[in-house]
């Protein structure tokens, strides 16, 4: 059987690779799981890590971002054809609400096309929502660097967020509760997809 596709969205901050780490574990005694992750580590994925520090090109950017995707769900592809669960921490939901951000909203249908031609549906999309601020201060916490733009420009990715979820049918899930609160309820949407108990 075909393995089930899950994607971890949120901002920066939000908790997504905790997530992935703690439901991998739990995962794993049920099913085979792959955790990956975009920017992903192939070539791709290597050049955006690469530009990451630079002053971002948000066009060349975006292109990347979507290169990276057509490689890496090829990927993907295979894992659920071998009928693994696959748990990706970010997907096309993160180029729709960072670069519309980054572009402007008149980007967001050029953004979409682009999108639906190298993507899968996922089966499952769990966003974890957050205040920036918040956010931002768990980034802090791990010793990366906070800027007041960069607050502010988490906000608008996060409304995009919002608007893609309603679009999308997306999961919205708290991610200012705790770890263990975002697991459990995380978990009841994968056991009806898992047709777990
Ligand atoms: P990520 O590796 O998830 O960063 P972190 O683990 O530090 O949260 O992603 C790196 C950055 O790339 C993050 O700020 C979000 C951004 N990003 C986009 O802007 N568009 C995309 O399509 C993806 C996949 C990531």
């Amino acid at each position: 059987m075909r393995g089930r596709f899950i994607v971890l969205e949120g901002i920066d901050g939000a908790g997504k690779s905790t997530l992935s780490n703690a439901l991998t574990e739990r995962l794993s005694a049920f099913t085979d799981v792959v955790a990956t992750a975009e920017p992903s580590d192939g070539y791709v994925g290597d050049a955006l890590r690469r530009a990451g520090s630079e002053d971002g090109h948000p066009l060349l950017e975006s292109l990347l971002f979507v290169a990276d995707r057509a490689h890496h769900t090829h990927a993907m592809e295979g894992w659920l054809e071998e009928g693994k669960t696959v748990i990706c921490d970010r997907y096309y939901a993160s180029t729709m609400a960072y670069q519309t951000a980054s572009l402007g909203e008149e980007f967001r249908p050029w953004l979409r096309e682009m999108n639906d031609k190298v993507i899968i549906r996922p089966d499952l999309t769990l966003l974890l929502d957050i205040d920036p601020d918040r956010g931002m201060g768990r980034v802090n916490s791990r010793g990366e660097k906070s800027k007041f733009e960069k607050t502010e420009y988490l906000r608008e990715v996060r409304r995009q967020y919002l608007l893609l979820a309603e679009e999308d049918g997306f999961h919205i899930i708290d991610a200012s509760q705790g770890p263990d609160e975002v697991l459990e309820e995380a978990l009841v949407h994968i056991r009806g997809l898992l047709e777990l108990i």
